[in-house]
């Protein structure tokens, strides 16, 4: 696990560790960050919602919002929008509901938010940016801060010129994913141009891209000298890596005491049948690379709770609970019990 040392501020905010569990539209929800806070995560962004949901009457985007019943801290609110006002106006709303930190994305590069000129498509306005950073960091009591790219396309990387203005206007942190919108996830990310922001900010900077491996944590750290290090992709169905451990060393009984404890966390947050539901996307990111199918089959297809434990308990049987994921991926093949088959 992670030690829970004070590494840097946000404004007059404490985080303690360095690694950060990336927002994550429909995974990045109240069980999940749970389980990544026990590894260590420094930091919990929701999943981004639009400004829009949060000016009118309760709908479930507010959800995205909710903050686990035993606390959270670090907790940020993510949100996107294209009005500044607007932004304050939800912003404001927010800030009730016990964040410790609300940030702007601007960095979603899904065409129909980018194009309405939200999330990356904030970073070819770069006024609309000031006057947004400008009236939160004025009206609200929690710190600001923002997530962005490095720009629209390979030829207009503005992102230093962007975090420039945010922090020249109250941005009190400022996280770089290292593509652009154009490349969307593909592509290596650039750790170069986050060195870059690095020496240009005097705010903390969070580095995101291509982190898969522990030792990615201190290369993306020791290339960059970035304060926290953001972990995306690579976090789902391995919250291990939070605490600096890889995937390939963690063995199946540690696979299956996280993944029932995530479990529970879904159950409890969401009920039946949301909670088991939702937990079969995270099901899948856990036993990836394992010639586990017939099991995440059976599991996926269930709805019932009592007997999604037993196919649990039947493929804890099957696979050797001692071996770590590196040996487990050679193993071709574990066979559904032919009594389960029915199920
Ligand atoms: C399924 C998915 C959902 C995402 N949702 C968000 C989001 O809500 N807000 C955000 O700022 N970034 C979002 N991202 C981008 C990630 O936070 C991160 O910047 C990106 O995945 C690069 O990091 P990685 O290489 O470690 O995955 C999302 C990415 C994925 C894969």
């Amino acid at each position: 696990m992670n030690q829970r040392l004070p590494t840097f501020s946000v404004r007059d905010v404490t985080v303690y560790g360095d690694t950060i569990l990336s927002p994550m539209a429909a995974y990045s929800d109240v069980p999940f960050r749970a389980i990544c806070r026990q590894f260590g995560a420094a930091m919990n962004y929701t999943e981004f919602v639009p400004t829009e949901a949060l000016l009118h009457d309760p709908n479930p985007l507010w959800r995205r919002l909710d903050i686990h019943p035993e606390g959270e801290y670090l907790m940020v609110f993510q949100i996107f929008g294209n009005d500044a006002h607007q932004i304050l106006q939800a912003a404001q709303r927010i800030e009730a509901w016990g964040p410790t930190i609300i940030d702007i994305n601007l960095g979603c590069s899904v065409p129909k938010i980018s194009e309405k000129g939200a999330g990356v498509g904030m970073m070819r306005q770069p006024k609309l940016v000031a006057e947004t950073f400008r009236l939160l960091s004025r009206h609200l009591n929690v710190p600001v801060t923002g997530k962005l790219r490095l720009g629209w396309d390979q030829s207009s990387q503005n992102y230093l010129e962007i975090a420039k203005i945010m922090v020249d206007n109250g941005a009190a942190l400022v996280a770089l994913h290292g593509r652009t919108r154009s490349q969307k996830y593909h592509g290596q990310a650039d750790w170069d141009a986050i060195a870059q922001l690095k020496q240009n900010v005097s705010v903390p900077v969070i580095g995101n891209g291509d982190v898969q491996t522990a030792a990615d944590i201190d290369r993306l750290k020791a290339h960059t000298g970035c304060d926290g290090v953001m972990i995306g992709r690579a976090a789902l169905g391995n919250p291990w890596l939070l605490a600096r451990q890889d995937r390939e060393a963690v063995t199946f009984s540690e696979i299956t005491a996280v993944l029932r404890q995530h479990l529970q966390e879904s159950l409890a947050y969401y009920g039946q049948p949301d909670g088991l539901h939702n937990f079969g996307r995270h099901l899948k990111k856990y036993l990836a690379g394992l010639a586990l199918k017939p099991f995440l089959h059976a599991l996926l297809a269930t709805e019932d709770v009592v007997e999604f434990e037993d196919l649990l308990s039947a493929m804890e049987t099957e696979v050797p609970p001692h071996l770590p994921v590196a040996e487990l991926r050679k193993i071709p093949h574990f066979p559904l019990p032919a009594a389960l088959n029915s199920v």
